[in-house]
């Protein structure tokens, strides 16, 4: 399986809502090397070529979607922070379940498909990894409306709808804000990263994931389907892993339960996604940890590989 994109044999009209994000950025770059027409948006965060979009305006949202004439709708957007999930449950229950499921209905009107993202936070963390088959029993607020938004959406959906559960997701990204900036931002200044040694999960590489989902989508796939890595580790050994790979002080990964941490929401602990729906579909396809890391450091020196939040002296 390559992983350098080459062109699609039918040429897709896609839109990517949350295109400014990590993965919608990642859908973005994919479906232009693909050959696919694709717009994207951002709600907050503007990037050259995306549009203005906020899915809480629901009745302009609606009417943008139904004007984009798309075979296909990417939903990697909404409130993303576990934490603040918790604290805002009527945020979350509305970014995360009412304004996909909005922009769901009126992608049906235009007769689009829709990719709906969600979390291996529908798990409890008991007896993970899990396949698409296990059961989901959510801990926090954030799990609940993905799974909650998962339901819905397939109900109304159908056969249009396919989901993606992914987890930890790293890699190059416009808003450097994922786990891998954080460490390297950390760690760079000489600060201590006091980390979950009890959390156990599957980091997924945000290219490969990207890659994943546009190409299921081009063989015409729906339902669930669960995109991760393919490495289960806990998230000090992630987190030594990446510094090592920066050159950076693993030392200064501190071990912590994750009850010392106490986080604002509760985690799945031993949790992680299996993928054997994407293991039939796209062998070979999710690199291991150590391949992804080869290649993140690739790209940082590609133009436009999203080097800036990770080169020294230039993101203090
Ligand atoms: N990252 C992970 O480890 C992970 C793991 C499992 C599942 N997922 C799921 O995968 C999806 C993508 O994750 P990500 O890490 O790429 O997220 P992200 O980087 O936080 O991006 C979220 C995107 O949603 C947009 N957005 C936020 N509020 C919006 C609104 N009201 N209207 C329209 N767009 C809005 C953001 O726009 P602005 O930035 O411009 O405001 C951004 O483009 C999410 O659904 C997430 O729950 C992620």
């Amino acid at each position: 399986m390559s992983h350098r994109s080459t062109a699609a044999a039918v040429r897709m009209r896609a839109v990517v809502i949350g295109g400014s994000g990590q993965l919608g950025g990642w859908l973005l770059r994919v479906l232009a090397e693909r050959g696919h027409d694709a717009s994207g948006t951002f709600a907050t965060t503007a990037f050259p070529g995306l549009v203005p979009l906020d899915a809480a305006n629901q009745t302009a949202a609606a009417d943008w979607v139904r004007d984009q004439k798309a075979d296909v709708v990417f939903y990697p957007a909404g409130f993303t922070w576990v934490d603040g999930c918790e604290r805002d449950p009527g945020k979350a229950r509305a970014a995360n379940v009412e304004q996909p499921l909005n922009l769901a209905r009126a992608a049906a009107t235009i007769g689009a498909r829709f990719v709906y993202f969600s979390t291996d936070y529908v798990f409890d963390g008991r007896n993970g990894p899990y396949d698409e088959a296990s059961e989901p029993r959510p801990l926090s607020v954030y799990g609940q409306a993905k799974l909650e938004a998962e339901q819905a959406l397939a109900d109304t959906l159908g056969e249009r709808l396919l989901v993606a559960r992914t987890t930890w997701v790293y890699g190059p990204e416009r808003q450097g804000k994922n786990f891998a900036y954080q460490l390297v931002k950390a760690l760079r200044e000489g600060r201590s990263l006091p980390s979950p040694s009890d959390q156990v999960s599957t980091p997924s590489y945000g290219p490969d994931v990207a890659q994943a989902v546009v190409r299921l989508i081009e063989q015409g796939r729906s339902g669930l389907v669960h995109v991760a890595g393919p490495d289960l580790i806990d998230r000090v050994t992630f987190a030594k892993t990446l510094a090592r790979a920066f050159g950076l002080d693993a030392e200064l990964i501190q071990a912590r339960t994750t009850a010392e941490l106490a986080q604002g929401a509760p985690r799945p602990l031993n949790s992680g996604l299996l993928i054997p729906r994407l293991d039939a579909w796209l062998p070979g396809l999710m690199r291991p940890l150590s391949e992804c890391l080869r290649d993140f450091q690739i790209r940082l020196n590609e133009p436009g590989g999203w080097v800036r939040p990770l080169t020294p002296n230039l993101d203090a």
